[in-house]
Formats: structure tokens, sequence, C-alpha cells
């Protein structure tokens, strides 16, 4: 497997890299989980064009269909009550609601993570709180997204909102790129610690013994 030949590799030029990595470690191991979600926490969207609405996630974990679960919902305000408009049951079920019709639409990909939606001729009253929630076991650790949907009539003038893109960007792409390496950071880590429960006592079911090693919180829901 590739994890553990990447563990390999680093395990044998110990030195310098050891110390950088191990800082990391302890840097992520207290605020990352395995499952991450990743949003544009707000968006703008012109009246009556179709927005898309993305969510992806990263899991130490290959998708189990059987076993993944996923919701889309929304709601008006952070007083309101949640409406789920999409949901999984072994494949991608639009849930029709007053409020969307047939306007909105799966355009993720479950092959790369992708959950993605778009709404189609979006309205005012189409404005609030988006989010993503996904579960993909033996992960134990459930993931959000959280969308912020503003629905304007009139674009921003164009300066403003070349600067705006710009800047979103370049902090998104930062922030996927420091996502991505924590990620992979847990992944290596979680592997290793594989490693060692496999030696020592050979062997259980990768399934099993994947989940009993947590220093992140979450309960066993298996
Ligand atoms: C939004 O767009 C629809 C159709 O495109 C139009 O009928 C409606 O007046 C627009 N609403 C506003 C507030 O501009
Ligand atoms: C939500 O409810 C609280 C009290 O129940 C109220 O103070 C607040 O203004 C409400 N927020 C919105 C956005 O309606
Ligand atoms: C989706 O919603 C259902 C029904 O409310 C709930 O039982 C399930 O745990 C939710 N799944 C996720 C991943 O949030």
């Amino acid at each position: 497997m590739n994890m553990s030949l990447l563990l390999r590799a680093r395990d044998t030029r110990q030195g310098a890299s050891a110390i950088i990595a191990s800082v990391l470690l302890v840097f992520t191991v207290s605020s990352v989980s395995s499952m991450e979600v990743v949003v544009t926490p707000l968006i703008n969207a012109l009246n009556g064009t179709m927005v898309k609405i993305s969510c992806t996630f990263t899991s130490c974990y290959k998708m189990d269909i059987s076993k993944f679960a996923m919701n889309w919902t929304y709601q008006e305000t952070k007083n309101d009550t949640e409406e789920m408009f999409m949901t999984f049951k072994n494949r991608i079920t639009p849930l029709r609601t007053d409020r969307f019709g047939d306007r909105v639409k799966f355009a993720g990909n479950l092959d790369k993570n992708d959950l993605s939606i778009t709404i189609s001729d979006v309205q005012l009253s189409d404005e609030g709180i988006y989010k993503c929630s996904v579960r993909n076991p033996p992960d134990r650790v459930e993931g959000h997204g959280s969308i912020q949907l503003s629905v304007v009539t009139e674009l921003p003038p164009p300066r403003d909102s070349t600067i705006a893109v710009a800047v979103g960007a370049s902090v998104g792409g930062m922030l996927a790129l420091v996502i991505l390496t924590m990620v992979i950071i847990k992944c290596v880590r979680r592997h290793k610690k594989q490693e060692l429960i496999s030696d020592e006592q050979k062997m259980e079911e990768e399934g099993k013994t994947d989940g009993d090693g947590g220093t992140e919180e979450g309960t066993k829901q298996i």
C-alpha cells in the first residue's frame, strides 16, 4: 500500500525531517479529524441564474456505498428548522420540496467524494444556509459543511468582484493545501498504528482495528 511505503521511506530518513514530522503530528492530532468537508462558506448568486453549491470531503477510507450516508439540508435562518432536500439511500435521492421543486440537482461525483449540487433559476427566497453532512464508515467522525447563499439582483461592479475572487481563490487554495496535508499525515499515522497492532497480534480484519486507535472524539457506532 502506498501509505505504508511512504511511511517506510520517511522512517529511513530520520533526522531533521523526523523533527518536522513530529511537530506537525503534535499540531494536527489535537485539531484534525480524519473526515474533512470542504465547502465555499459564502456564495453570491444572481437572481434567475444557476448556482453551484459545492461540497467535497476527504476521508482515510474509500467510500462503501452500503454504509455511506449523506444529507443536504436547507434552513432560511439559524432559527428555522432544517429542511432536508437530498439524501443518500444506496444512491443519491432528491426529496421534492415546495421550495425547490425540481430546481435542485445533484452535480457531484461520488467517485471523487464530490457531493455538489446545483440550483437552477435561483430565487431570492432560496437565500439561506445550506448544509451537507457526511458519514463514511468506518470513519467515526461525521463531517459537516455549511454554506450561506445570498441571492442578488445585480452583480457588484466588476473590479471589486475580481479582487474578491482573486483573494478568495488564493486563501481557498492555501486552505485546501493545508487540509490535504493534515489529512495525509493523519492517514499515515493511522496506518502506522495499524502496522504496529498487526505486528503484535496477527491479525484482525482491517475495518475492525482501524476505528480503535482514536485520540479524536466520536463514539463507536458500528
Ligand atoms: C428575479 O428574476 C425573475 C425572473 O428572472 C424576475 O421575474 C424577478 O422580478 C426577479 N426578482 C427581482 C427581485 O429582481
Ligand atoms: C433567533 O432567535 C433569537 C431568540 O430566540 C432572536 O434573538 C434572534 O434575533 C433570532 N435571529 C434571527 C436571525 O431571526
Ligand atoms: C440524515 O438524516 C437522517 C434523518 O434525519 C439521519 O438519521 C441521519 O443520521 C442523517 N445522516 C447524516 C450523515 O447526517
